[in-house]
């Protein structure tokens, strides 16, 4: 059983790496093998519109043909049996990495056809992991609903969870911050993400219990 986790924040030990890696001990307690990956670590572009993965007979038909550090992370999805994408939200989206990976791997498995659209064979269950600043479960519900339903079409199943109103610095007294109550947000940090944490341990198990069942 082989999953993989891919950790899309640029910071890789703070809330989403943290959420990634306590999901990855959920799996592997499961008694999977877990690939992890910080997208910040590889060097890699969006897309580049090259459309190999649409050139007929080409070799690289339905998979994306641009050759970079993120060509094995998107086999890599292509081959696991499940996969969990963290990313922090950032001005209401992923991160700018993090949408890079998702044209690439999406588009690829995007059929111009006037049949069936989508090439991929294979469905795995996907969990999404999002931190962010706002307190407020599903206040991006337009980027939750676009990633879920982009997820299901080409990789499978898909459920999202959010880790709200996160600690964003070490020491808030060092950045301007006035904006913030900011002895509730290390309160929730102390109390309410440590539950996150598990929630992020739980997600990855019943991951790899899905995959099982497939
Ligand atoms: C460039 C940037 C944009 C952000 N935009 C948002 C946003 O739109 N909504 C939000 O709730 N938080 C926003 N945040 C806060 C982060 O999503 C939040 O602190 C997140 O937990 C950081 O993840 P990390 O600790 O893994 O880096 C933003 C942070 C940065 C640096």
């Amino acid at each position: 059983m082989k999953i993989i986790i891919i950790n899309g924040s640029p910071r890789k030990k703070w809330n989403t790496a943290q959420m990634c890696r306590s999901a990855q001990k959920g799996c592997e307690d499961a008694g999977a093998e877990v690939s992890y990956y910080d997208l910040t670590d590889l060097n890699f572009k969006a897309c580049q519109s090259c459309f190999a993965c649409k050139r007929l007979g080409g070799k690289s038909y339905g998979r994306c043909g641009w050759q970079d550090d993120l060509t094995p992370v998107l086999n890599g999805i292509l081959e696991a049996d499940g996969l969990i994408l963290g990313s922090p939200v950032y001005f209401g989206n992923v991160t700018a990495d993090v949408c890079a990976l998702c044209e690439r791997l999406w588009f690829a498995g995007l059929a111009y056809s006037s049949g069936k659209k989508e090439i991929y064979e294979r469905r795995i269950p996907v969990k999404l992991i999002f931190t962010m600043n706002c307190p407020e479960y599903n206040f991006h519900k337009y980027l939750n609903e676009h990633m879920l339903r982009s997820m299901e079409r080409f990789i499978g199943p898909a459920e999202l969870l959010e880790s709200v109103g996160t600690m964003q610095f070490d020491d808030y007294s060092k950045y301007e911050t006035s904006m913030f109550d900011v002895a509730e947000r290390l309160k929730r940090h102390e109390e309410v993400f440590p539950q996150d944490l598990q929630k992020a341990y739980d997600l990855g198990k019943r991951l790899v219990e899905e995959a099982a069942a497939k």
